[in-house]
């Protein structure tokens, strides 16, 4: 029954890589390729977590992983709310004589299984990564023609949220090879979460929201502020791509501009300190890839700011946007539930400026008073009128959260 699942699956994705040509027969002539079973509701909020690839790309293991388990779950990351611990590429080597896929036994000699029944032992979430080609983006085997098979393999093991990449496929249509492993994951007999990263090249705004529960909307984000190279763009470059996309998520559907740099050594704290707040201000995945074992204090107080963290995570869902731009100088305003607004007042010069935010610019009128809290220094202002306004460094984001008075 998985055999003739599978089969129809792959004619599905070859029928519309072609499309609009339906090949009679196909799965997609036979309506195989709708999404019946609901998609699992384990996103209400932005997925929190770590993974393996911006520290360790290839370079992984078990004690790694549970390492970086051990870190979440000792440091304070998981009261703060991250979840998952997820393996990134270059775990798999091979498939089996049956087609199942086999993992790096030099480098995971417990096996998959054990990993994640100790990541779950923790109180963690466990993930892993494929890919939608013939094989991921590090040439090892993808899910092409197995995805069904994956699927059942991921869900023995204990798998809680599968990264899905797109290396390798060739004329695939993207949203056919996404639905059909979406379609394999709803059949597997487990809620998993699923990570689309597609890198916003096939308009995922058009139909990941169906599919998935966050889409990647760039390519690789690098650990630089401003030096983007190749495929790998650098924290400015991924923030313009974002200005557009707020309409597109909410709860159990998020905008993914790629997982965190902080802690990985190639930006200031003042610099990380932005990238966080503005991922906040985006309803962004938090998705920490720094080496957890080794956190110097300034990486742990941003990773675990809880002011910020809450803004990320407020349960109206709304993706903040960009509401002023004066050459360096940007505002961006989320709002949140209960009235609150989420403001960042954003220098991307080399120098420090004071910047102001009027309460017009937060749809408010201007002789209402609010109560306004420095989300990174914890300094309070009580009945600020009509405005607020700080010095920001150079580089540097000023996070609030204001609250109206009624
Ligand atoms: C792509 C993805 C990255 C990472 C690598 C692994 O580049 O976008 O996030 O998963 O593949 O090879």
């Amino acid at each position: 029954m998985n055999f003739f699942k599978q089969m129809a699956s792959w004619c599905a994705t070859v029928s519309l890589a072609l499309a609009p040509v339906v090949i009679p027969g196909s799965a997609q002539a036979h309506g195989e390729l709708t999404l019946e079973k609901p998609k699992p509701n384990v996103a209400a909020t932005p997925p929190m977590g770590w993974n393996s690839w911006n520290h360790f790309a290839c370079n992984i293991d078990e004690a790694k992983i549970r390492g970086a388990a051990d870190a979440m779950a000792s440091s304070g990351m998981k009261d703060a709310g991250y979840q998952y611990i997820v393996i990134d590429d270059c775990w798999q080597t091979s498939r089996d004589t049956n087609g199942k896929i086999v993992a790096d036994a030099a480098k995971f000699p417990s096996g998959i299984k054990a990993l994640a029944d100790y990541i779950h032992s923790k109180g963690l979430k466990f993930g892993i990564y494929s890919d939608a080609g013939i094989k991921t983006c590090g040439g090892r085997p993808g899910s092409r023609g197995h995805e069904y098979q994956d699927a059942k393999t991921y869900a023995e093991w204990g798998v809680d949220y599968l990264k899905y990449d797109w290396c390798n496929t060739g004329p695939a249509n993207a949203e056919a090879s996404y639905t059909v492993m979406a379609m394999a994951l709803r059949d597997s007999g487990r809620d998993i979460l699923f990570s689309l990263c597609e890198w916003g090249d096939n308009h995922p705004r058009d139909w990941a929201a169906k599919v998935g529960h966050q889409w990647r909307t760039t390519g690789d984000i690098r650990d630089s502020w401003d030096k983007s190279e190749g495929y790998s763009h650098s924290l400015l470059e991924i923030l313009d791509a974002q200005v557009d996309l707020w309409r597109d998520s909410g709860p159990n559907q998020w905008n993914d501009p790629d997982m965190l740099e902080v802690g990985n050594g190639g930006m200031t704290d003042t610099e990380y300190r932005a990238h966080f707040s503005l991922w906040a201000m985006l309803a962004a995945p938090l998705i920490a890839g720094n080496d957890l074992s080794k956190m110097d204090d300034a990486t742990r107080t941003i990773l675990m700011n809880k002011d910020v963290i809450a803004i990320d995570q407020d349960a109206l869902g709304q993706q903040g946007r960009r509401v002023a731009k004066d050459g360096d100088y940007e505002i961006w305003v989320r709002p949140l539930k209960g009235g609150d607004r989420a403001v960042i007042l954003f220098n991307r010069s080399a120098a420090a400026h004071d910047m102001k935010v009027d309460w017009e610019t937060l749809d408010w009128p201007a002789g209402l008073k609010a109560d306004v809290k420095d989300l990174w220094s914890k300094a309070v202002t009580k009945n600020a009128k009509g405005s607020y306004g700080a010095s920001v460094p150079s580089h540097g984001a000023v996070m609030v959260r204001v609250t109206p008075k009624t």
